[in-house]
């Protein structure tokens, strides 16, 4: 008439978002229905955990009756006199209860939405799970509602897995767009820095060519004229068709102006050679690794390859760059790539200065006349600082964050890459270990300020 499996502690399950009723405690208490009602109370009070207990005819299921309903109908008058002696049949065909079943390999999930649909005077009444084998056993609801909180509990850990496994993936796709920008960027640089400096290398020699001879010109050239001037001084009267000759050449102006001419041809060469110095200079090409430099040399040289932007082609209005360095100590890094930051946010701020940027609110500034300064100093015995500040338009302070932000610009479509900022944040934190900060206000200007360890770490 009865079995009773041994029912497991509802806490102690170790239940998975898909755990079914097979593996929650279930009971297994059966009374065939021929026996006196009086059993049933005899096995509640023996078990005081036992929700219900399954009642059967023959070993045949036939219902079930909960101990809440049992307790509930015997405690009315005359009930406990009237049904405890007789059959249980009785009780069961007076109550005629609603039972829910749910087969044993249901979800949990699943079986407290089927639970919860019932009507709520059976709301808490136990559950009949039917196994494969056709039996029945008996689960309280409360374990069921124990079982689907330790399942949420997993949902909401399972769900902050995943959000912490796609916050890693998105993490890794931006590094890994970081990484593919920074490699397509140095490949241009290095095929820009080789053009560089194989045209360097080109202008090089006839320009170092004109530049040999002219000191020769210039030196013939005034050994001629004071030859003419020889000639005047002791034939002062020549022939007419010299005379003519003399007139036609405006003799006296052709001395003047050959000669500062032929000056101002080697001041062009030297400054044809000071360019070439500093592509050189500035595509580094051989020097990719790691060298102890005088970083004034290469802002210096960038500023060179920047000169013909500092004025503005339709305005003809024209920058002024004033420098401020410090005595600054020999700082180990890669040239090439300072050389590539510095030229960068230098350009940036002609483009700021000259309106190239193009942002929506523009307070209206008073004209000042265009200014970049770069000031240097040394902050400690192990880092350099250097500023680049220009009196631009300024940067709106939602940007500011997103500077750094590849493909970000405010450049009209087609114009600008957006790249320029975060290559050289590349270069400056990840390249050298240092600090790349931005510090604007709209209307009056921005100051990059680049912070780098005169060591670098290997
Ligand atoms: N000195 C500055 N003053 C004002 N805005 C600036 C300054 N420097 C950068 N910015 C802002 O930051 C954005 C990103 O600069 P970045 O150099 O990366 O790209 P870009 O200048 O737009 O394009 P590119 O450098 O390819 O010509 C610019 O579009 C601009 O809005
Ligand atoms: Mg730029």
């Amino acid at each position: 008439m009865l079995a009773i499996d041994t029912i497991k502690n509802g806490n102690d399950l170790n239940l998975q978002l898909e755990s079914t009723l097979q593996e929650l405690p279930l009971w297994s208490v059966y009374v065939e229905v021929a026996h006196p009602a009086k059993d049933l109370n005899i096995l509640f009070e023996q078990q005081p955990l036992l929700p219900g207990i399954i009642l059967t005819c023959n070993q045949e299921y036939v219902g079930m009756i909960s101990r809440q309903r049992f307790f509930e109908h015997m405690s009315r008058p005359y009930s406990f006199a009237l049904f405890a002696k007789r059959p249980t049949e009785n009780l069961l065909k007076f109550l005629d209860l609603e039972v829910c079943i749910i087969s044993e390999d249901t979800s949990i999930v699943e079986a407290i939405q089927l639970a919860l649909q019932r009507p709520s005077q059976l709301a808490y009444e136990p559950i009949l799970v039917k196994t494969k084998l056709g039996n029945y056993k008996l689960l309280d609801f409360h374990q069921l509602l124990l079982a689907y909180s330790q399942i949420q509990v997993l949902t909401l850990a399972q769900l902050e897995q995943v959000e912490e496994q796609s916050r890693i993936a998105k993490a890794g796709f931006r590094n890994l767009k970081n990484n593919y920008t920074r490699l397509l960027q140095n490949d241009k640089m290095a095929a820009l820095g080789q053009l560089v400096a194989g045209i360097a290398h080109e202008i090089n020699n006839p320009v170092s060519f004109i530049a040999g001879n002219l000191v020769h010109a210039l030196n013939y050239s005034q050994d001629l004229l004071d030859l003419v001037s020889l000639y005047q001084k002791y034939y002062p009267e020549p022939a007419a068709e010299i005379q003519d000759a003399i007139a036609d050449i405006e003799l006296e102006f052709l001395r003047d102006d050959f000669l500062d001419l032929l000056k101002s041809m080697k001041v062009g060469t030297e400054r044809i050679h000071e360019i070439v110095l500093a592509l050189r200079n500035f595509s580094r090409l051989d020097e990719s690794e790691k060298k102890t430099v005088d970083i004034h040399e290469g802002i210096d040289s960038t500023l060179l390859l920047l000169q013909s932007r500092l004025e503005n082609q339709q305005t003809g209005q024209l920058i002024t760059v004033v420098k401020e360095y410090e005595k600054l100590p020999l700082v180990e890094c890669y040239p090439g790539l300072l050389n590539q930051a510095f030229m960068n946010i230098l350009a940036n701020a002609i483009d700021a200065i000259f309106n190239n940027y193009d942002y929506s609110i523009l307070p209206s500034s008073e004209p000042k006349s265009p200014l970049i300064q770069i000031r240097t100093e040394s902050i400690d015995d192990n880092h350099i600082i250097i500023r680049i500040a220009d009196n631009g338009l300024g940067i709106p302070k939602d940007m500011q964050k997103r500077l750094f932000d590849p493909f970000f610009t405010t450049k009209s479509i087609g114009k600008g890459t957006g790249l320029s900022l975060s290559i050289s944040y590349q270069i400056v934190v990840d390249k050298h270990g240092g600090q790349l900060q931005c510090l604007s206000v709209v209307g009056k200007g921005t100051e990059f300020i680049i912070t780098i360890p005169i060591h670098l770490d290997s």
